[in-house]
């Protein structure tokens, strides 16, 4: 079962004012990130904020995010933080340095702190069961955030985006940028890179890509030179840049150094595209513009897509999904079990599909709230991101995230 429900069916009086404007297509809003994720959510935060102080007095929801060493997790750690501190809960937040034993003697540590609610982004989705074990024993509800964490029954809802979708979004952008349905016989050479296998989006990312690529490839119109076509080939081990950069290079090494031109790199995110891009800069003898995909709007990404060195990013409003995840806290701290409803009772300003039927954890199906990636290139970074908010326009011309 899905149900999808947009903002204009959803909100009405006062709120409908406010976020129809924030909605409005001039473009023209200069709110900050900070004050969007508050418009956003004051209204259900506060309804909330004041049944559940009425409810449970002061709570404490533990945030487990998987490293700062890559950019995005910064960011989500501190709208998460932000997002529950307003609505009047205490937050503890671990960051736990893409290590999995840290992460789970951090999850120890946020259970025998009794915290009421955890949200998890695991470093690796197969080795938490034990340690949430420990949490359902200690009725903790568990929100898996963003990485599904798989073999637990111990989680009792996913929040994301649609990960499939991504990938899908970066295979469209090379069919519709090389104008594939109409190459006629011209074939284009594109390479893939993918995430960590031990993120379960991973394969959601690269499967969403390569299914939209594949018949295209099928028909020869894109060739693979490395011939590598699988996850495990281009899997990139905890999303690391310096990897991705070392494996890139030996495949122009392979490959390209007799001159063959690469038309395109896909790759899964932002820090794999980082290193993807130093290869080429270093390794390529070509000249052309190589396509490059990412997800993410990394700060360097975003100042390469400026540059042209990078073609385009997914982006996806972490600030959005804070506040999905807020709202869903909110609704479990008090004891209910959230379905399609909680989207139509918040009254999201954002597009959010609620899903029963595509993340199976391996115990069973996993409820999930799914938000909505967006394409951005170097044409829409203003009106995407400058405008709605998430970061400004630096005087170097480049976009700073404001969180
Ligand atoms: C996230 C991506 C991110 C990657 C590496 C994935 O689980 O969904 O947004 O690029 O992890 O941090």
């Amino acid at each position: 079962m899905k149900a999808k429900q947009l903002l204009s069916i959803a909100l009405v009086g006062a709120m409908s004012a406010s976020l129809a404007a924030c909605g409005s297509a001039s473009g023209s809003s200069t709110s900050t990130a900070a004050s969007k994720a508050e418009e956003a959510t004051s209204a259900p935060a506060e309804a909330a904020t004041s049944t559940a102080a009425a409810a449970t007095g002061d709570q404490t929801v533990g945030i487990a995010m998987p490293t700062k060493s890559l950019e995005r997790w910064n960011r989500d750690g501190s709208y998460l933080e932000e997002q529950f501190k307003k609505a009047g809960y205490k937050t503890e937040v671990t960051y736990s340095d893409n290590k999995i034993d840290q992460q789970v003697k951090d999850l120890e540590g946020l259970v025998a702190d009794k915290v009421d609610l955890l949200v998890v982004a695991a470093i690796d989705g197969e080795a938490l069961s034990e340690v949430l074990q420990g949490a359902k024993d200690a009725n903790i509800p568990v929100i898996s955030y963003d990485r599904l964490i798989r073999n637990t029954d111990a989680i009792s809802y996913y929040v994301s985006f649609d990960n499939y979708k991504v990938g899908q979004l970066q295979g469209q952008y090379v069919i519709d940028t090389l104008d594939l349905d109409n190459a006629g016989d011209k074939t284009y050479n594109i390479e893939f890179t993918a995430g960590d296998p031990a993120d379960n989006n991973a394969t959601f990312f690269f499967n969403g890509a390569f299914d939209t690529l594949k018949p295209y490839i099928d028909k020869g119109t894109l060739v693979i030179p490395s011939g590598q076509n699988q996850f495990e080939q281009v899997a990139t081990k905890q999303w690391d840049t310096a990897t991705a950069m070392t494996r890139f290079q030996n495949i122009l090494g392979s490959n390209y150094s007799d001159g063959t031109q690469l038309d395109v790199a896909l790759c899964s995110n932002d820090s794999t595209a980082l290193g993807v891009t130093q290869a080429i800069e270093s390794d390529y003898a070509g000249t052309n513009d190589v396509l490059v995909t990412g997800q993410d709007g990394d700060e360097q990404n975003l100042a390469n897509i400026i540059d042209g060195k990078q073609t385009m990013t997914v982006y996806k409003a972490v600030a959005n999904e804070a506040v999905a995840t807020l709202d869903l806290g909110i609704a479990l701290l008090n004891g209910e079990t959230p379905d399609d409803k909680l989207i139509s009772d918040s009254g999201w300003d954002f597009d959010c599909t609620y899903d029963t039927e595509s993340y199976d954890n391996g115990m069973g199906v996993i409820p999930s709230y799914l938000l909505t990636p967006t394409v951005v290139t170097k044409d829409n970074i203003q009106k995407e991101l400058v405008d709605t908010g998430y970061y400004t326009m630096g005087d170097d011309g480049y976009p700073h995230p404001v969180q």
